[in-house]
Parts: structure tokens; sequence; C-alpha cells
């Protein structure tokens, strides 16, 4: 039986918002910027760091991409794109707003010198009629190809400032960061050829989830959970990112190239790892934090090609049902931009070892994938059980039905949706004889706090404006990350080709994910039940 214990809401009143404000004057210039990111993410982010009065008074947004577009065409579709935003204040939004005035729009070619030229000469005039000092903010929200290219683009155009200059450059380098180690290694190489290392912003949006900047509030604000994160009281650590989303029709082209492990693991889940198993740092501040984060990723032994057969499991969805809509949907191999015969996962599971003192032999099991039964990302911590079976001592009387150890208890944090914490533990059930049953204490964001929670987009903006990388990841994270999945990639190579697809949409995914369990105390959580 489950039942619930509510968590009071916090007491007192909440504390205002530091005063967090981009100071610098600045132009944004969004490369890509006619595609989905840019219109549902980042002009959005924009919209409420104004309303909420984060961002200076003189600014200006360029959009840069192929499409031909007039500044009036690209400020109404924009526009338009708010409008079905769920927005907090909706009577702020009209083509007078202050950030529809300020943004542009610029047609050009990704790797063409006259288009950057044109570009720069089109960028001065505004920061002129603007009076803008010249701090440009550069986010590359384009295919992983053109990252390299506009970074050389930029510098060829005189367009990057250097460390010694009043004014400030930055470039914001959307995710993959690389396909494998080499060539993460290989575009490190070119972006820091014109690059400072602190002028390079590669962001991780999971990082700016309040959820994920919670892990370390609640592992380090707290002192009565923490001494038992380790191998001495934790069982197992299960670490599910769930979709119900496939390709969606059009990013069937990129994904197929990425696959799960790629998309998702070599980035957001290794980034949730590392603040779940990471050792307090000494400071809060940027550097701090990557060098405990780095120390992780660096305790995952790369696998040989036995462990990957042993300790990874891959998926592909066939064709189904959409439950919600009764549609019938596509099987992975089937979407549009997927090549015949592709062996891309749309779903994988793992089971990694952390070898240090800390967690040495505590399994943590990573899942991710498409088309499973619900949007859920979550960490569960599983304890150890209690090490007496003390209420199955009268098992002969009728005084004690008990007649197992009880259950471990669970520590959820739950990334997505229904942001929160629960903690499950066994209590006694009411009635003369002695029955046990799981609770939980549920504490839900929702319900302790009336404010609005900043999109993560909002929070990893407004920080490249003010110059703070402490939510963006490092080099030597990248390069380590991918040092441990290059060697699952590598494995994978060598692998007989996975029985292709094998997991039913808008389930659990694959029933073979069970293996990685065999010789553990663990279970899956099940998906639907989260
Ligand atoms: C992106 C992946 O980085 O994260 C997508 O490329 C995935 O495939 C998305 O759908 C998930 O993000 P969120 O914030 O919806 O959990």
């Amino acid at each position: 039986m489950k039942t619930s214990v509510q968590i009071q809401k916090p007491s007192g009143p909440l504390p205002e918002e530091p005063a967090m404000q981009a100071r610098d004057p600045f132009t944004l210039v969004i490369f890509g910027a006619s595609g989905d990111l840019s219109k549902r993410k980042l002009i959005p982010a924009l919209y409420h760091l104004d309303n909420a009065g984060y961002l200076p008074d003189r600014y200006a947004v360029v959009g840069f991409s192929r499409t031909p577009l007039s500044d009036a065409q690209y400020r109404d579709a924009m526009l338009a794109d708010l409008k079905t935003q769920k927005l907090n204040e909706p009577e702020k939004l009209t083509a007078q707003h202050k950030l529809l005035q300020a943004l542009h729009y610029h047609p050009g070619n990704n790797d063409e010198a006259d288009s950057f030229k044109r570009l720069e000469a089109r960028i001065r005039e505004l920061e002129r009629e603007r009076k803008l000092p010249g701090n440009r903010l550069y986010y590359l929200s384009v295919a992983p190809e053109f990252f390299a290219t506009i970074v050389r683009r930029l510098h060829e155009a005189g367009m990057i400032r250097g460390k010694n200059d009043a004014t400030w450059s930055r470039v914001i380098i959307e995710k993959p960061f690389g396909t494998d180690l080499q060539s993460a290694r290989a575009l490190n190489i070119a972006v820091t050829a014109v690059l400072d290392e602190n002028q390079i912003y590669r962001i991780d949006h999971y990082l700016g989830k309040e959820t994920v900047q919670n892990i370390l509030g609640f592992r380090f604000g707290n002192s009565i959970f923490e001494p038992l994160f380790n191998q001495k009281y934790v069982d197992n650590v299960q670490i599910t990112v769930a979709e119900t989303l496939g390709m969606e029709g059009r990013r069937g082209a990129y994904y197929d190239g990425a696959g799960a492990i790629r998309d998702m693991v070599q980035n957001h889940m290794l980034q949730l790892l590392c603040l779940t198993a990471m050792e307090p740092p000494s400071t809060l501040d940027g550097t701090s934090i990557r060098d405990e984060k780095v120390k992780v990723l660096r305790a995952l032994e790369p696998m040989s090609v036995d462990e990957v057969a042993a300790y990874t499991v891959r998926g592909q969805y066939t064709p189904g049902q959409d439950p919600a809509t009764r549609q019938a949907i596509k099987g992975y191999p089937e979407e549009e931009g997927v090549k015949p015969g592709s062996v891309t996962e749309s779903y994988v599971a793992m089971r990694l070892q952390i070898e240090n003192w800390r967690w040495a032999g505590v399994p943590f099991l990573l899942r991710t994938g498409k088309r499973l039964k619900k949007r859920v990302s979550e960490i569960a911590v599983t304890f150890k059980r209690p090490p007496l079976h003390l209420f199955g001592k009268n098992q002969q009387s009728d005084y004690c039905l008990i007649s197992d150890r009880p259950k471990s208890n669970t520590l959820v944090l739950r990334i997505q949706p229904d942001e929160g914490i629960s903690l499950s533990f066994a209590c006694k059930q009411p009635g003369l004889q002695i029955q046990l049953n799981e609770v939980h204490m549920d504490f839900f964001y929702g319900q302790a706090f009336q404010q609005r929670s900043p999109e993560a987009y909002e929070r990893l903006l407004l920080d490249a404006l003010r110059g703070d990388a402490s939510l963006f990841t490092r080099s030597d994270e990248v390069d380590s990350a991918w040092k441990f999945i290059t060697s699952i990639l590598n494995g994978w190579k060598e692998l007989p080709k996975p029985k292709f697809p094998n997991y039913a949409p808008f389930g659990d995914g694959p029933e073979e994910a069970h293996r990685l369990l065999s010789g553990t105390q663990a279970q899956w959580r099940s998906i639907g039940a989260m």
C-alpha cells in the first residue's frame, strides 16, 4: 500500500531574488535563428528575463540563418510563437515590447566569408544606432558540423574581442560537442585556437533546470542525507530520463547519427550522475564544482568489449498506437530521416561503477529512451535493507503478520514533471497486529513555493550574459565524458548487430534491460508508476 505524508510549506516570507542582473549592454547574435530552439526556448527566455528586469536597458538581438526574412517578418514570426507559450504576464506581450523592438534579422550562410562581413557591418550599424558598446554573445544553435566553421568565420571577420579589450565576446555552443572522443578533441582544438576557455560556454540545458541545481542544495544544504550517500548505506542508484516523444517527423536525420547515448547520456545523464555522486566542493564557484564533477567522470573506467556486452542494453521501438490519441505511430526504423537497417538506439540502459572510495561496488543504473510510457526524469537512491528481520521473528505468532524484511528506503529526486523529492519508509499499519506498510513523505515544488521556476534557458542565457560559466561544461569534463562513452561506442561496433526493433512504444523499454540487474538487489522502477 502507498500512502503519502505531505510536507509543510516553508515558514516565513520567501527571500527576495538577489540582484543578479546582466548589467553590460550587449548584442546577442543567434546562429540558426529560424530553428526550433530559437523560437521555443531562446526568445521566450529573453522575454521572461526582460519582464523580470534582468536585462539591461539597452541591448539588441540579431537572428542569423539562411532563410530570407526581413526584420518585420522575423519579429512577426517570434511574436506569433511567443503567443503560443504559457506566459505569466500575457498582457505585456505586444509588438511594442522592448524585446521585439530590439529584435533584428540578417540572412546569410554559415560558411561564407562575405556573409560574415555583411553581418559584422549590420551589427556595427545597429550598435551605433542603439549606443551599444560592442559586447557580443554569439549563440550557436546550428547543426554540430558548423560549430568550428562559425567560430573560425567569426574570428576571420574580426568579430571576436581579445581578453584585453574593453568589451567582451562569448560563444555559447549547443550540444552535441563532438560525436566521440576524437571529434570532441578536434572541435576543442578548433575553438580554442581562436577563443579563450573563459569565452566558451558549452551548454547542457539540464544544468539550468531548477531541480538539477537543487541536487547540490539538497545534498550539501542538509546534514541528514549526505552522511548516507556512500557504499555503506546505498544499495543502488537509478537515473531515468524517459520520454514519450519519438522523432516528431523532423528529428530523425539528426538523431539517427547520434542515438540515445550521444543525445542524452554523454551530456545530460552523466551530469546528473556527477551531481549525485560528487564530493562536496570547497566553495560554490564554477571551478570547484567542475573540479569535483571531473573527478567522478574520471572514476568511470572505460569498458572493455565484454563489459559493454554485459552492462549495456540497446533498443529501438516498434510501431504501435499512441494511447492518448489512439493514432498509429511509426516504429523507429520507419521514422523520417532514419537510414534503412539503422542500428541507432532509441533506448539505452547501462550499469556503471564509480571506482572511488565513496561508491565502490554500488551499481549506478542509467536508462533513457524515446517512446516510453511517460515523460519523466528522476534520480532514485535506494538504501540497503535493514540488517535484521526483526519483525519476522514472531512469524509463528498471529501477532506479527510480516514474512519478509521491510523494503528498502528510497529517496527520489524528481527532476520533471511533478518536481520535488520523496522518501519512502516503512510504517506500522494501525491495528492490534504488527504489519508494516510503505509510506511516502512527499515534497512538491509547486505546493511549497508560489513563485514561477525560471526555465533552464533563462538561467543559462543570463549566466552567459553575466560571464558566469559555472553551469556550463568545461573542456576536461567533456573530454572525460567522451572517454567513457567512446569505450561503449567502440564496444558496440565490435559486438553482433542487435535484434531491432525490440520494444513496444509507451511501455518500460526492452525486457532485456532486466539482465543488467543480475547479481544485484536492484529492481527497475516502473516508468508508468513514477
Ligand atoms: C535534448 C535532446 O538535449 O534534450 C532531445 O536532444 C531531448 O532529444 C531533450 O528530447 C530533452 O529535454 P527535456 O528538457 O525536455 O528533458
